[in-house]
């Protein structure tokens, strides 16, 4: 069961003067062959490309600890930010839907904020014997998970006693940095390891993702073979991976710089929220590999089809000529639903009659797809044939080529994230971090805000 990439609308035949033709791709063919050479040069430090392969122990590792847990939780509550979040979300929302917390056991919630009424809400909800807390932390730093960390290890101990709180958190981390680390050490919490050189927004196949997912019943072990598929069709230059960086490349060069994700399946719906992540923070920079400023991304936009139908789509038909949109669809609905043949006497409503809810989704999406390439707007699809762990994990691995493959296009670097690092240096430097004095001095020069801009 493979996915595919559709990009018939990308092309000069088929949307116009707006689309690729061959002789933008053989233009690019050099540099195509260079980022090519560089994704297999560079393979060894890409850490996530091996996750398919070398987690055996791990997975084991994982299963044992869920089938040792699982008889007494009934939620998982997943703490943890940006990479460290989205997977998860977006694993869980595709093969259990949106529903899944009213009907099965474990509950999970992936709280990755910290808004204050959010996490009261929350906690307002559990029974703590029950429940699990999962910190998840590359850094072992970042002030948003450790803060929900502080005040979840503070209100067990204090309502559990130390020793029970013990049993109640597992975390996700880097195996030698950060604070998470230590105090997971000291403390004796159970401890899955981040492995180094794999990245928050490239760590979903790791124990990042795994773990989740496992104690939601789902087969990581098919996950993992999902990637490896795809991994190995990616060996073939001419790959979907590589044709969608490629297409997104020549079309960011001709002003497209804003990429739309839209997935016409609910279950799909937070693959675009993963995607703006990973497309957005591996590939805005500021500065190439030369240390050139170049100033390049390009913007994702998250849309759902068919509601967005009747929202952004007037905009993607008619407006600027600065997007590419990218559908993810699915032949095969786990369920369907047949419309009923009610108004069989009005033929404006009777048409619909004795259709299925999935065929009309998917026609929504023809149609739109249509629309789009009428007005000559550059569009693709990548369709599942149907939602399952094997076609997720093609899926997240293809996406996470397309990116890496997409830097080198760029010639920047996809892994870092400085102005990311920026921010929460500015956030330690504000709360008087130990070793932020220097930033907190600069912040302080920083130029005053002026009343005569607030009204
Ligand atoms: O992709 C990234 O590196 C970031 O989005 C991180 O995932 C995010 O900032 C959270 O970082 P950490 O896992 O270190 O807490």
């Amino acid at each position: 069961m493979q996915i595919k990439l559709d990009y018939n609308n990308m092309m000069t035949e088929f949307v116009g003067k707006h689309g690729i033709s061959q002789g933008d791709i053989d233009a690019l063919k050099g540099k195509i062959s260079a980022a090519a050479r560089a994704m297999e040069n560079k393979r060894n430090q890409m850490a996530w490309r091996d996750l398919p392969y070398n987690q055996d122990d791990i997975v084991q590792d994982i299963l044992l600890y869920v089938a040792e847990i699982l008889p007494r939780i009934d939620t998982l509550v997943v703490l943890g930010i940006g990479g460290s979040a989205l997977g998860p979300i977006a694993l869980n929302q595709a093969i259990h839907g949106s529903f899944y917390n009213f009907c099965k056991k474990p509950r999970i919630f992936v709280i990755d904020n910290i808004d204050p009424t959010t996490m009261n809400d929350l906690f307002a909800q559990l029974n703590l014997e029950t429940t699990l807390f999962s910190v998840v932390s590359k850094s072992g730093a970042t002030s948003e998970t450790m803060a929900q960390f502080m005040i979840v290890k503070d209100m067990l101990e204090s309502r559990l006693g130390k020793e029970r709180t013990k049993q109640q958190i597992v975390c996700t981390t880097d195996a030698q940095n950060g604070n998470l680390i230590k105090t997971a050490k000291t403390e004796g919490y159970k401890t899955f390891y981040i492995p180094s050189g794999v990245g928050g927004r490239f760590s979903q196949l790791c124990s990042v993702g795994l773990l989740p997912a496992a104690f939601c019943g789902i087969d990581i072990k098919k996950l993992l073979a999902g990637a490896a598929y795809m991994d190995k069709i990616c060996e073939n230059d001419q790959n979907p991976a590589y044709i969608f960086a490629i297409l997104h490349h020549l079309a960011l060069k001709a002003g497209k710089n804003i990429s739309v994700m839209m997935p016409y399946s609910d279950g799909l719906k937070f693959m675009s929220d993963w995607y703006a992540q990973l497309w957005a923070e591996s590939l805005g920079k500021k500065y190439d590999n030369n240390g050139n400023e170049v100033y390049v991304g390009q913007t994702p936009v998250k849309a759902l089809g068919a509601t967005d139908q009747h929202s952004q789509v007037q905009l993607y038909t008619q407006g600027p000529f600065d997007k590419v949109i990218c559908f993810l669809t699915v032949e095969e609905f786990e369920n369907d639903i047949t419309i009923p043949k009610t108004f069989e006497d009005m033929p404006t409503l009777g048409f619909l009659g004795g259709n299925t809810l999935a065929r009309l989704l998917n026609t929504q999406q023809k149609a739109t797809e249509y629309a789009l390439q009428k007005e000559g707007r550059p569009n693709m699809t990548i369709t599942l044939p149907k939602i399952n762990e094997h076609t997720m994990g093609q899926l997240f691995y293809m996406l996470e080529m397309a990116t890496a493959f997409a830097g080198e296009l760029l010639n920047i670097n996809a892994f870092d994230q400085p102005g990311v690092e920026e921010g929460k240096d500015a956030t330690y430097a504000l709360f008087n971090r130990p070793g932020y004095e220097d930033k907190k001095a600069e912040l302080e020069t920083a130029l005053p805000k002026s009343e005569k801009y607030i009204i």
